[in-house]
């Protein structure tokens, strides 16, 4: 089968499906043991950084469920380090970059390698994995979006409340603006070049999204999602979805991004997505990742049917959580979850 007719592309473009597509955000993770005798004796970014080890692992859930899209591992802060900056994961405090970036001449010396030279390691990933799938599963290459990005590299690690990120838009507007068109042209490259190497479809997290009112959003930040959303798709053609949280007061807005579908988390039902968006597009998401860790399925089943059910009068729908999966999740829960899914009849 080309991986054109694959159900999850019809269901990005629209077309009728005979069920529910699915995926999970995260899904290669640390709540699979395979995942964690491979993770045992490497660190993270020596996973990604080594090809056929983020190959093997994009391809673990695969081979336990039956999902329909792989994404490839990696993470969206790798593409910094090409940059010059350094990133470390570090257990329990989560992802550190150094220097942060605060001034103009911090963002000066940021630069912009071609993504063969600084991530050719993910590229070369995507070869493997999209050999291995031969087409029958879509793979989704991703990046993260400039103002996720941006959070990283102001605070150095997950932002809180963004107040350097804040005071950068408000109190140096040009130091921001030529961060975002810097990260715009790494992000555009990077999802071309992963495209060029196989992936099927991309995804574009813009996961700290939500920091923002609409008029902050306006100002400092849709420029740059048209302009990256729009020239991609000039470039290549493959469906592109975009993912925040807590977006719901932005949906209005996200409206006008040229993405083939968007992700909704667990906040906002799949309808009231939709009529805040106020078109008819094909939607991504809903179940909230903390009840498939901590629900049991008599809680979790009435959830999910809920979800595919409010998914019925959508353009299309792809099931998947609303963020990505926990650590700690039963791999039980996930099996009886995507078996219900995959029986929906759509
Ligand atoms: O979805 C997938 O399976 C593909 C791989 C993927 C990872 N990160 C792997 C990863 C993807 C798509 C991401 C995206 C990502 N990374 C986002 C956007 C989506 C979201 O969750 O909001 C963000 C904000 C990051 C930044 C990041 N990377 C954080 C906050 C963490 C957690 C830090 C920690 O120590 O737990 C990571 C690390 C990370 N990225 C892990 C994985 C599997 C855990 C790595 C490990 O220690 O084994």
């Amino acid at each position: 089968m080309k991986s054109e007719e694959t159900l999850l592309l019809r269901v990005v473009r629209s077309e009728r499906a005979e069920r529910v597509p699915m995926w999970m955000m995260r899904q290669a993770g640390r709540y699979l043991p395979e995942y964690r005798a491979i993770r045992k004796d490497r660190s993270m970014l020596q996973m990604v950084q080594t090809p056929e080890v983020a190959a093997e692992v994009t391809l673990q859930p695969l081979k336990r469920f039956p999902l329909d899209a792989a994404i490839i591992f990696a993470d969206i802060l790798t593409p910094l380090i090409g940059m010059g900056v350094s990133l470390d994961f570090v257990a329990g405090e989560g992802p550190q970059l150094a220097p942060h970036i605060r001034t103009q001449a911090d963002v000066d010396r940021l630069s912009l390698p071609h993504p063969s030279e600084s991530v050719g390691y993910t590229l070369d990933a995507i070869r493997i994995v999209s050999r291995e799938l031969a087409g029958k599963t879509p793979l989704f290459g991703f990046s993260g979006a400039p103002f996720t990005l941006s959070c990283y590299l102001i605070e150095g690690g997950s932002p809180g409340d963004a107040a350097n990120v804040k005071r950068m838009m408000y109190s140096a507007p040009a130091v921001w603006h030529s961060l975002q068109d810097k990260l715009s042209q790494l992000v555009i490259e990077y999802l071309v070049a992963q495209v060029e190497a196989g992936a099927d479809l991309l995804q574009l997290f813009d996961s700290w999204l939500g920091l923002l009112g609409p008029s902050d959003y306006k100002e400092y930040v849709e420029p740059y999602l048209l302009r990256i959303i729009d020239e991609v798709k000039a470039r290549v053609s493959v469906p592109l979805i975009f993912f925040g949280t807590s977006t719901g007061g932005l949906f209005p807005q996200l409206s006008k991004l040229n993405a083939d579908a968007f992700g909704v988390d667990w906040r906002l039902s799949l309808p009231d997505a939709e009529t805040r968006l106020g078109r008819k597009i094909p939607l991504q998401g809903n179940l909230d990742p903390l009840l498939l860790c901590y629900g049991t399925w008599e809680k979790i089943r009435p959830e999910a049917e809920r979800i595919l059910n409010e998914g019925r009068g959508l353009a299309g729908h792809i099931f998947n959580l609303g963020h990505g999966i926990l650590q700690e999740t039963p791999i039980d829960n996930v099996e009886r979850l995507v078996d219900f899914v995959r029986n929906f009849k759509a």
